[in-house]
């Protein structure tokens, strides 16, 4: 089973497993096919994570993020006052972090593939080349960037604006055909097809027109890297998950701690007493994520003493009684660790006939990324350097604050919210889980483990629920229409929370086992999202 953020990609991904591909295999296929098909999040030029456990139960992450190009540095983003000069970080050239997707994908079908690289390439090259339908939701995207694509690409007519101008409908056929030809590049010559040669000298004439900091020597620096998956455990299930330069895997079992003691169940489903239980776990784990989470290649990331079990609890346990809030403002990270020294991304999740589960999520940071579109290559420059802290305390784009362990460095990773997610049960495999969202993404993973673990939703009941969001700051419950009762409300208002009503965010999309060993799909309404077996 394939579920993604787009049909024509779960159809693909699904015709590699009926081809006798396996789960990483598929991974490739789909991949690719989001370059095209979703060029909001999709890509080739920006980074991920996919984690995957194989039919025999051994897992095993690899880590595809973006770095810092070698030049950055600390302050890039700052002015002469110190302060950060607004959308520096967000979008044009200096936004861009090396890419890190065709590495990723790569390494991940020279160690796990079976079938041969170009027949995973091609069938992208084909949808690039011919075209395929708009869906209302992307026509609406695209006509949202037209402005920024406009701007950032001057002199340059990037395949995303509509020829001959005016908004894209639903229904109208997007041809990339220079992306096709890029990726062309890709299937012939694997990695070597992005980082040197003709796609390389394309995105390297780009960064001295426009000022931009990537060089030959960092494409050719760049490095996925396999990691050590985290384990955890929750309830009578294993779970598997990022570690850093995610900060989505350390955050999710920390809160997955904090709750095992309670009866969630049995305090009702966004009741404002589970929902002060929830918001409470956040809180407390998205403070400590600001302090000392960043890449583990730059210094002393602290994730044994985060994950023990004696410090979640405590930290739970300074819950204020009757369900009442604790103000961000009276919590700060737990003491007494080492400290460190030195909206729009996608998901897939598959499992393939033979036991194997892939949980990959992907990014270029915001919708479009950077905006910037490299000519003559037809693709989309992520600007995943928003994700590092500009500058300790100020709030980057989804209103997450950092200090000196995401502070910019040459080379280094970008603190990451992504969390691709495995749990099994009795050893068997159980749910495959993960999510876009930015900042909102570990708690919308979060939820939807709860959902099926502790309120038995099934697959598509448990991504469509309306969800809640808390990140420590600011001080707010985000809050998706019809996720809590106007009671409830009043209720966590009288009990100190901020409630702050917010559009549908996250797109979930899971692969849940069922005790009778058939795979059930769950594909987030809230997009695009399919869910096909084969
Ligand atoms: N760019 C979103 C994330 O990595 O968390």
């Amino acid at each position: 089973m394939v579920v993604s953020a787009h049909p024509e990609a779960s159809k693909i991904g699904t015709l590699v497993l009926q081809r006798g591909g396996n789960a990483y295999d598929a991974a490739v296929a789909v991949q690719f096919a989001l370059a095209v098909v979703l060029p909001a999040a999709g890509n080739i030029g920006g980074g991920g994570f996919l984690l995957y456990r194989d039919r025999n139960g051994s897992a095993g992450s690899l880590d595809f993020r973006e770095t810092a190009p070698s030049t950055a540095s600390r302050d890039m983003y700052l002015n002469a006052q110190g302060n950060v000069v607004a959308g520096l970080s967000a979008a044009g050239p200096l936004a861009v972090g090396t890419p890190g997707t065709v590495a990723g994908m790569a390494t991940l079908h020279k160690q796990l593939g079976k079938l041969s690289w170009p027949s995973l390439v091609q069938p992208a090259i084909a949808l690039a080349t011919k075209g395929f339908p708009l869906t209302l939701k992307e026509a609406e995207g695209l006509n949202r960037a037209r402005a920024d694509f406009m701007k950032f690409n001057p002199g340059s007519a990037p395949s995303y604006l509509r020829p001959g101008g005016g908004d894209w409908q639903a229904g109208d056929t997007l041809r990339l055909p220079e992306l096709g030809r890029t990726l062309g590049r890709v299937r012939d010559q694997g990695r070597a097809g992005f980082y040197r040669g003709e796609t390389a000298r394309l995105l390297l004439a780009e960064m001295k027109r426009s000022g931009g900091l990537i060089s030959q020597k960092d494409l050719d620096a760049y490095q996925a890297k396999w990691r050590e998956p985290l384990r955890g455990r929750y309830r009578d299930y294993d779970v598997i998950t990022m570690p850093p330069p995610s900060s989505g895997g350390v955050a999710l079992l920390q809160m997955l701690q904090m709750l095992e003691p309670v009866d969630l169940a049995q305090a009702g489903y966004h009741t404002p007493l589970a929902v002060h239980f929830m918001t409470e776990a956040e809180r407390r784990v998205y403070a400590d994520r600001a302090t000392y989470l960043g890449d583990p290649d730059f210094g002393n990331v602290p994730v044994q003493k985060l994950l023990d079990v004696d410090y979640n609890r405590q930290r739970a346990g300074s819950r204020r009684s009757r369900g009442r809030a604790t103000p961000s403002s009276e919590l700060t990270a737990g003491p007494s660790l080492p400290s460190y020294e030195s909206a729009e991304t996608t998901h897939y999740s598959i499992v393939d006939a033979f036991g194997n589960a892939v949980s990959c999520t992907t990014t270029l940071n915001g919708a479009f990324g950077s905006k910037v579109v490299v000519p003559g290559a037809g693709f989309l420059l992520n600007n995943e350097m928003d994700d590092f802290s500009a500058k300790p305390g100020t709030p980057n784009a989804y209103g997450l604050v950092g200090g000196s362990a995401n502070a910019i460095a040459p080379g280094k990773r970008m603190l990451s919210s992504m969390t691709p997610t495995i749990l099994t049960r009795n050893g068997k495999l159980a749910l495959v889980v993960g999510s876009p969202g930015g900042s909102t993404i570990i708690t919308s993973v979060l939820q939807t483990i709860l959902g099926v673990v502790d309120y038995g939703f099934n697959a598509q009941q448990a991504v469509t629920a309306p969800r809640l969001h808390h990140q420590w700051q600011p001080d707010v419950l985000d809050v998706e229409s019809g996720a809590l009762l106007p009671a409830a409300q009043d209720t966590l208002r009288a009990r100190g929370y901020r409630i702050n009503p917010r559009l549908p965010w996250g797109r979930l999309d899971i692969i849940h086992v069922r005790p009778d060993g058939k795979l059930e799909g769950g594909a987030d309404p809230r997009g695009d999202d399919t869910a096909l077996g084969y």
